[in-house]
């Protein structure tokens, strides 16, 4: 499973990085600091809700 993040939509909430931390790297001001996340196995559903966590709706599941 892969994330793809519109990283120019991201305004900072930083839900998605406080769900799954180790999935979300956050630039210095705080913005999401990658496009893609590759989802190791096991982690799926934690993926998934760390997507449904940003309000605005810019991390999408690619299956
Ligand atoms: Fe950005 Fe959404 Fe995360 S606005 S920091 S991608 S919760």
């Amino acid at each position: 499973m892969r994330l793809v993040i519109e990283r120019y939509n991201c305004v900072g909430h930083a839900r998605c990085a406080a769900v799954a931390p180790d999935l979300f790297e956050l630039d210095r001001e705080g913005y999401i600091a990658v496009d893609h996340v590759d989802v190791p196995a096991g982690q799926e559903a934690l993926a998934r809700r760390a997507a449904r966590a940003c309000p605005e709706r810019v991390i999408s599941v690619v299956e």
